[in-house]
Formats: C-alpha cells, structure tokens, sequence
C-alpha cells in the first residue's frame, strides 16, 4: 500500500475551510492508503511560541482532528517531537543540504520578512526537517496545498542527493497529493477571497453559536437583485457556496429561487446559514471538548501513535547509517 505522511501545523484552529479543503481528504485517505499523520510541533519552534502555549496548542489541533474522524486505530497519528529518529534523519540531511539552496527557498524569503529579528537556522533548514518527517516512512504521497509546493520539492531533491550520493536507490521521490477539483474552497464571509486564520473572516468549527450567528450576519453582501435571474455578486455568490456544503439541497435550492425571483432577503438567508453551520460544527465541537478533557485518551493516542511511527522511522534509520558508512565496531 502506498504511504502517506501528512504534517499538521500546531497553531490554529480548524475552520471551515481547513475542514472541507484538507480534513475531509484525509478521512478519506486514512481508508485508502497507510497513513502518517503528526503533529509538526518542532516546526512551531521556529516561530517561538512560549512553553505554555506550546503544549495547550499541540492538544487543542489534536483534539479538533480526532474529534474530526481521524481515526487512529487506522491512521498513524502522532507528535513529530515522540520520534528522535526524525531528529536523527534531520541532522544527516543538513549535511547534504546546501545554504544556497535553502536561502533561495520561498518560505525562508517570507519568514525573514515576517520575523527580521528572528531569522534562526531553524527557518533556515524547515525544509530539511519537512524532508526528514517524509522520506523516514519512505512516503510516496504528500497532500499538501500549493504554499508547500516548493518544500516538496525540496524533499525530492534530498531524497535524490541522497540516492546519487550513495549510489543506492533508497529514498522514493514523494508527490503531492494531488485533489485536483474535488477540493472544495471555502470563501470568506468578507466578500471576497478564501477563508483563512490571517484573513481574519473565518468560521472555526469551535466557535460557539452565538459568535458563529455574529459572523454570518455580518457577512458582506449586496442591495439585492434588481432583474430576474440576475447573475450573483461575489459576496453573495460566496455565501451560496457555504450553503452548499453545510445546508439541504432544498434550502439552497429555495433561497436560489427567492434570489432568481428578487425576492430574496439576505437576512433570511443568513439567518438559515448561520443555524445550518451550527448545525453541522455542533458534534464536532462537542467532540473536541470530550476529546480535550480526556487525557487519558489523548495520552493513548500520542503513545500508540509514537510506537508505529517509531517502528517505522528506527528501521529506515537503521539502513541510513549503514549506508552512510556508520559501522559497530
Ligand atoms: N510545512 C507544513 C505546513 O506548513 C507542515 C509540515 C511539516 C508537513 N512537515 C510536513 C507537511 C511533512 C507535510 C509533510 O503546512
């Protein structure tokens, strides 16, 4: 079976959009093919995030993917930092990583314009780290989305170097993922663009209804159609793909027509998305408080995650060293 390793960033809530652009993919990968899926809490160091939030974070993600439907009696799941052996994989990768290379890459560009007083050599090597996480389970799968397009690049290049090298041919060149247009992207409720934690107009699956009723009602929208059948604006049009995914395809269908007929009222509209929303983050959000508060759950899942994950990595490795040329004496 081919295998998948997919990184999770510690920071931020799931909304929305993460749900239907990435998680659903993964619920359904995790039936398909043998997956990897942790928790790239190392990564976060690299922004410095304090040691409270550090842990409080790595819980909140896990819970919210778990309370999600990743199942982890049949998916790897796991915390990068429970498996020295990518840290091990990490530092032999440096060595054949070029600074070059590595300041050239797209992320590292942004970083240092987003932190100039914390350009530190773990920005610089994240793509190496990235590489290690992958390449340790010899994935061949990677779904990630097209900001991470170059860092997968940058592992097929290691994992070749490493091949040419060595003269073995050890490490597959990963791919992305590719969903092509099954993936549903979630717009804003701002009008214009898609959802996300940075554009600040995100439905987190957390919220609570009231905030979640807040949002909606301030969602940008129109004056309203003026000729039947008029073609919708952008704002409107947004709200409309929203409602495709949490609504019945009779609600949408029924505001449809009020629309056609200009006769609609977006407040109505509004009104039914919002209770329609909380509707379907209702479960999840109720899961993740469970999940949160079960320690002893969490703790299960880290562990057991930690051990396949580890069997996995010790074994890859075991073979690195030797072919490096590492030898008992
Ligand atoms: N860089 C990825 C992101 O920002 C997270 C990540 C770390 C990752 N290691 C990975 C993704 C390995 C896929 C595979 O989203």
């Amino acid at each position: 079976m081919e295998i998948v390793v997919s990184g999770i960033r510690s920071t931020g809530n799931l909304h929305l959009g993460n749900y239907f652009g990435a998680v659903v993919n993964y619920l359904k990968m995790q039936h398909d093919y043998q997956c990897f899926f942790f928790i790239a809490d190392y990564h976060s160091l690299t922004t410095h995030p304090t040691p409270r939030n550090l842990h409080d974070n790595v819980k909140q993600i896990l819970s919210e993917y778990l309370a999600c439907g990743i199942d982890p009696e049949i998916a790897t799941v796991f915390l990068q930092s429970d498996v020295p052996e990518v840290t091990e994989l990490y530092l032999l990768l440096n060595m054949n990583a070029y600074v070059g290379e590595l300041t050239r890459t797209t992320t590292f560009k942004e970083k240092v314009r987003q932190q100039p007083d914390n350009v530190n050599a773990g920005l610089l090597t994240y793509p190496v780290l990235m590489a290690a996480d992958i390449i340790i389970h010899k994935a061949t799968k990677v779904p990630v989305g097209k900001d991470q397009e170059q860092n997968l690049e940058m592992t097929r290049r290691f994992a070749r170097r490493f091949n040419t090298m060595y003269k073995v041919d050890y490490f597959p060149e990963p791919s992305a993922f590719n969903f092509g247009h099954q993936l549903i992207k979630i717009p804003g409720l701002d009008g214009s663009g898609k959802m996300g934690k940075s554009e600040g107009n995100a439905l987190y699956l957390t919220d609570k209804p009231e905030v979640i009723r807040k949002k909606v009602m301030r969602a940008v929208t129109d004056s309203g159609p003026v000729k039947e059948n008029q073609e919708m604006s952008e704002p409107v049009k947004n709200l409309f793909t929203i409602m495709e995914v949490v609504s019945s395809p009779d609600t949408v269908n029924h505001f449809r027509d009020l629309y056609n007929r200009c006769e609609i009222r977006y407040g109505d509209l509004k009104k039914q998305l919002a209770e329609d929303i909380i509707t379907f983050t209702t479960p999840i959000r109720e899961k993740v408080h469970e999940i949160y508060g079960d320690n002893d759950y969490l703790s299960k899942v880290v562990r057991t995650g930690a051990e396949k994950a580890r069997e996995s990595a010790s074994k890859t490795i075991r073979e690195v060293r030797e072919i490096i040329g590492f030898k008992p004496f």
